[in-house]
């Protein structure tokens, strides 16, 4: 699917709010669990820490300090908005939503609250379907939240995932603009090669597998993103008629630093406009786009007028790209 966001009412990002949990996991301490060194980790995936959840959190326990801090930063309570999604792999429950659990506690009594599943892309799903509804004028205000709390289907005798991945949260206020605002989107689903990176005993397929750990073809997935990174990122700039020299700040899915370096190369973006934070906090998933959003407007390169390219990837296998002018004044 791509599309330019050229039609209707102008819409956009007014507020964006990240949280990830206390707790620092170092390459060393899960060297005291798998065979893998601090080195080996940081010279192939450029990861040096990431944050893991509490044994008590569970995903809406990090969507929450995030949504919050969105609507407050987009100067809104919750009952102000009338869609809420949640873009995650790891749920509370299958159900309830977690997104249903949010909007309670938020106060968004109004809301369309559903969870959404497009593995590490899901944010980007997410805010194109805000967008689309937002557009349409069937909501005014959306929220949605991307999160993951990949550390509960961690193996922790598998060395070749339990590096990689981390806890966090992102959320965004999506709502009309005076000027825009989102300039297109672009997603994708390529199932085929859903088996290389998949929860086999998580649904009606297998719900009586004892295997509850995430199961990844690394080498596959490696190709796969850095295939669809550059691919998609090229045919949305294409869509919009928009030159990648024109693109302030870059904000790749955070899996691997190799990834990243990839795709900016091969689209040559300058290094000084690429958002890189998966030394932090690792691979979040659905957390990961939002998160270096966050970061991004904190180091201050986030400004009203920037151009941002945003593509993300992941099981499915997924990818999807968005193309916004920064803004945060709204209609
Ligand atoms: N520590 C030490 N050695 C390791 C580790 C580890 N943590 N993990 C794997 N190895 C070993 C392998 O067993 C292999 O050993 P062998 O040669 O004796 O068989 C060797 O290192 C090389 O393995 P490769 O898989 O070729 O290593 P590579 O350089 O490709 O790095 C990695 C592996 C980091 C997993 C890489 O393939 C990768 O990043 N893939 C993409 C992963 C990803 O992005 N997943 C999520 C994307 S979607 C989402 O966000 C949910």
């Amino acid at each position: 699917m791509i599309g330019a966001a050229d039609k209707g009412t102008a819409v956009s990002i007014t507020g964006l709010g990240s949280y990830v949990p206390d707790r620092i996991v170092t390459n060393d301490e899960l060297a005291q669990h798998v065979d893998t060194s601090d080195e080996w980790i940081i010279e192939r995936t450029g990861i040096r820490e990431r944050r893991m959840a509490a044994p008590e959190q569970a995903l809406s326990d990090l969507a929450l300090p995030a949504a919050r801090a969105a609507l407050a930063d987009a100067g809104l309570a919750g009952a102000d908005i009338d869609l809420l999604i949640v873009a995650t792999v790891t749920p509370d429950f299958s159900f309830p939503s977690t997104a249903a659990l949010l909007a309670n506690t938020l106060g968004a009594v109004d809301a369309a609250a559903y969870d959404l599943s497009a593995g590490c892309t899901g944010f980007m799903y997410g805010i194109a379907q805000a967008y689309g509804m937002v557009v349409s004028g069937l909501s005014k205000r959306a929220l949605v939240v991307g999160g993951d709390v990949l550390s509960k289907i961690l193996d922790w005798t598998d060395r070749s995932t339990l590096v990689l991945f981390g806890d966090g949260a992102g959320a965004v206020v999506i709502e009309p603009v005076v000027e825009p605002g989102f300039l297109g989107f672009e997603l994708g689903a390529d199932g085929a090669g859903g088996e290389s990176l998949w929860l086999p005993g998580s649904g009606s397929r297998a719900f009586d597998e004892p295997e509850k750990y995430v199961k990844m073809n690394g080498r596959e997935v490696f190709r796969f993103a850095t295939r669809v990174l550059v691919q998609s990122a090229e045919e949305l700039l294409e869509q919009c008629g928009i030159s990648i020299e024109d693109v302030d700040v870059y904000v790749p899915h955070q899996a691997n630093v190799r990834i990243i370096d990839h795709a900016t190369r091969k689209l040559g973006v300058p290094s000084e406009r690429v958002v890189v934070n998966v030394d932090r906090y690792g691979n979040t998933s659905s957390g990961s786009i939002p998160l270096a959003l966050a970061d991004a407007a904190a180091d201050g390169r986030l400004r009203p007028g920037s151009l941002v390219l945003m593509t993300g990837m992941g099981a499915g296998l997924t990818w999807g790209s968005a193309l916004i002018r920064w803004t945060k004044e709204t209609a």
